[in-house]
């Protein structure tokens, strides 16, 4: 973050008190990233209940103003992870840091940290004004500093003319403000939020989104949360994490989950529609490196992989997946005329959205999507010249299934 920046963020909050020590957090982040500026540590976390083994040699490390989005299937141990973090749950082993200091054993009302479930769990015969406040009641904050933070807490989440009412008249995204305000007003060291919007209508999933962004953007506070929605994912993470049966398949910025899957796991689950994955064989001839795809009703597909590592020349005359996205094989020719291939393909059947048309073709043995544009007036069984983008091919290992 550059100087600029950080003044920028110091100046949007000045004059927000319960928050102004997470703005001395981002600030810091100008410096170079050291170990004060490491907020959350994880290290050989394991969880079982059992002989289940729930989170298995979990390590990560998050930054002050890092936004972690943990995503991964239903079952996966996002919100054992969360719940672990927290205090609600004990580890079977590992440590858990915060700031530096083990948190592993410590009671979670001692651990400066606060959570908003989905399940938002106001008090309903309390207002909202009485429900932001209350965590700040019990620590004995004096009065006229509880309502002046309630106030500004208020004022950030638009909730200022719904102070006096309980939770039954209210509706369920003011409810998940009230909710998200009883967090806020504490400025704890890390926020945790297990699926915050998942009970919300589309529209205003997509409002709330963009006030936490923006929340996070003013605040400059660390978070965890958990989504099960990709684009939720990818717009507000700095991080994310992709679990899968309680391991970590990968850890990176959103771009890199997305560009440069770990391996073939996060390749189908990041992104919609899915990345589709294509067997192809690997030819070396004469230093050049030919990926050839199986097509039913031609000659194969054949092009020039110019950025072939070597690891991808090792599989000469193997198999390997190749991983390409829908909006890389499309109707409009690619960026780079170097690293793209132009082929006349069946299309087997199409579905539009509006603003795009997908259309499925045969490829490899597989149904591959590609992304065409939306006034597109392609027909299922017409020929259509594509254009594939190879600028951000992936390719994986049949057998290990990892990125080559
Ligand atoms: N108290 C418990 N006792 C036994 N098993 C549990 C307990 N709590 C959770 N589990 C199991 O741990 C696994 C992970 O659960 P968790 O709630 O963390 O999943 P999740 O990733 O949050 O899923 P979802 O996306 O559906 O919320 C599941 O298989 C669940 O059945
Ligand atoms: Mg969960």
């Amino acid at each position: 973050m550059s100087d600029s920046s950080s003044s920028f963020i110091s100046n949007q909050v000045s004059d927000i008190s319960p928050v102004q020590s997470s703005t001395t957090q981002s600030q810091r982040r100008g410096s170079s990233a050291d170990q004060d500026d490491v907020i959350l540590s994880i290290r050989s976390l394991c969880k079982s209940y059992f002989d289940a083994e729930i989170l298995q040699d979990i390590n990560l490390e998050i930054n002050s103003g890092d936004f972690l989005v943990l995503v991964g299937p239903s079952g996966c141990g996002k919100s054992t992870l969360l719940s672990c973090i927290g205090g609600l749950t004990d580890v079977t082993s590992g440590e858990i840091f915060c700031r530096g200091k083990n948190i592993t054993q410590l009671d979670p009302a001692k651990r400066d940290i606060a959570m908003v479930f989905q399940s938002y769990a106001l008090f309903p015969n309390m207002t909202v004004a009485q429900n932001i406040g209350f965590g700040l009641e019990v620590r004995k904050v004096p009065a006229a500093e509880r309502k002046q933070k309630i106030q500004q807490v208020a004022e950030i989440l638009h909730l200022q003319p719904l102070l006096d009412r309980t939770p039954a008249q209210l509706s369920g995204g003011q409810r998940q403000r009230v909710a998200m305000g009883r967090a806020l007003v504490r400025d704890p060291t890390l926020f945790l939020f297990d699926e915050p919007l998942s009970n919300l209508d589309a529209k205003l999933r997509l409002s709330m989104r963009t006030e936490i962004k923006h929340l996070h953007q003013r605040l400059g506070g660390t978070m965890v949360y958990v989504t099960h929605d990709q684009v939720e994912a990818m717009t507000l993470a700095s991080k994310i994490m992709v679990l899968n049966q309680g391991r970590i398949q990968q850890f990176g910025s959103p771009e890199e989950v997305y560009k440069r899957p770990a391996n073939t796991f996060v390749a189908e689950f990041m992104g919609s529609p899915a990345m589709n994955l294509i067997r192809a064989k690997v030819i070396v001839e004469a230093g050049a490196v030919k990926i050839q795809i199986h097509r039913e009703d031609r000659a194969p597909l054949v092009f020039i992989e110019q950025a072939a590592t070597d690891a991808l020349r090792a599989f000469n005359n193997q198999s390997v997946i190749i991983g390409l996205r829908p909006e890389s094989i499309s109707d409009v020719a690619a960026r780079d005329p170097q690293r793209s291939h132009s082929a006349e393909c069946r299309i087997e059947y199409i579905e539009g959205i509006g603003s795009d048309v997908y259309a499925t073709l045969k490829l490899g043995g597989s149904d591959v999507i590609s992304r065409l544009h939306g006034d597109s007036n392609v027909s299922a069984g017409d020929r259509q010249q594509l254009h594939f983008d190879l600028s951000n091919i992936s390719y994986f290992d049949p057998s290990s299934q990892l990125r080559i």
